[in-house]
């Protein structure tokens, strides 16, 4: 795989130094198989989920990018197929519908791939404070947040354990660290994101699989919009990273293969390793006034 950067050089020279180690639990006869590898990344029609398939397509990865928004995908797709050596394929489904596993392993069956790498990207938060929230609304964020990611890890999972390679990478917040008043679920299903994906790196430690949930803090994409953040005073006083810094920050954690939680930036690691601290009752007031929504 081509790594241009000093930075993506120096995380392959680390993952493969500490290779033995995670291959430990590895029986030695399973690591050949027939199919291609690929790289699915869910949410890859905007924002940090198309910045990282860029990233990734640059790379000479295989990839698959799933989205809603077909012209969307479409368009990616084609551009990205231009800037790497692998294959770029792009599915438009809503993953919160029931089938949306059969649609996904039919396409990667008729192409020859297996899923390689997993990354959980798509993701939303609710636009209404919770009093407020229709149903649906909440419970499509917790479809997708939580439902779908722990249905699609638990369906490519075990494939890259037998095969002894493969990583899953789980998208979280860190808002996952703490409450966050008037985007209640949201910050809730991140805290699950987190616990899960560290409870799952430690079950399948030693098997050849690297397993890691990215937390970073506000990025400057659609998320924002969707979730009618624009007033909230957080739009204004936190400082907003690039997707493609954290497409990077994610990439360098996938070579590097070590880390369980990887927060982009040194101000946010700062950050998470205070909220990791500071009890929620504390916080949760602060996130409250940061995060109201406003209409002015
Ligand atoms: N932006 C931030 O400040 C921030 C900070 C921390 C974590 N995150 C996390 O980063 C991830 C990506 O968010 P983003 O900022 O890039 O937001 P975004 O631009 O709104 O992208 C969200 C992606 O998820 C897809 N998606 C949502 N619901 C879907 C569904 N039912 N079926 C299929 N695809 C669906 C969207 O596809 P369509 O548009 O085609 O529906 C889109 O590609 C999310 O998990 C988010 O929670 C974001």
């Amino acid at each position: 795989m081509k790594t241009k950067s000093i930075d993506l050089k120096c995380a392959a020279f680390l993952g493969r130094v500490t290779e033995f180690w995670r291959r430990r639990r590895l029986p030695a006869d399973l690591t050949s198989v027939s199919t291609k590898p690929l790289t699915l990344i869910t949410g890859g029609s905007g924002g940090i989920g198309a910045a990282l398939a860029q990233e990734l397509a640059e790379a000479g990865h295989n990839i698959l990018i799933i989205g809603q928004d077909e012209a969307r995908l479409r368009s990616i797709a084609m551009r990205l197929q231009e800037v790497g050596s692998g294959e770029v394929l792009s599915l438009a489904l809503d993953l919160s519908d029931f089938n949306m596993h059969h649609m996904i392993d039919g396409l990667l069956e008729a192409k020859g791939y297996h899923v390689d790498i997993l990354v959980n990207n798509a993701g939303l938060g609710e636009r209404d404070e919770f009093l407020e929230a229709e149903w649906s609304d909440l419970e499509t964020v917790l479809d997708v947040n939580v439902k779908v990611l722990t249905a699609l890890s638990h369906r490519y999972l075990p494939g890259m354990t037998v095969r002894g390679s493969g990583a899953l990478l789980n998208m979280a917040s860190l808002g996952g660290l703490t409450p966050g008043p008037y985007n209640s679920i949201y910050f809730a299903s991140k805290a699950y994101v987190i616990n899960f994906t560290e409870a799952l790196a430690n079950e399948v430690r030693g098997k050849g699989v690297y397993i890691g949930a990215i937390l970073p803090g506000p990025t400057k994409t659609a998320f924002h919009h969707k979730i009618d953040g624009q007033n909230s005073f957080y739009n204004y006083l936190l400082w907003k990273l690039k997707p493609r810094f954290v497409a990077r920050s994610v990439h360098r954690a996938m070579l590097m293969r070590v880390w369980p939680i990887v927060t982009p930036g040194l101000f946010y690691s700062m950050a998470a390793l205070c909220l990791r601290v500071i009890p929620g009752s504390i916080m949760a007031p602060f996130m409250g006034i940061l995060y109201k929504k406003r209409s002015f």
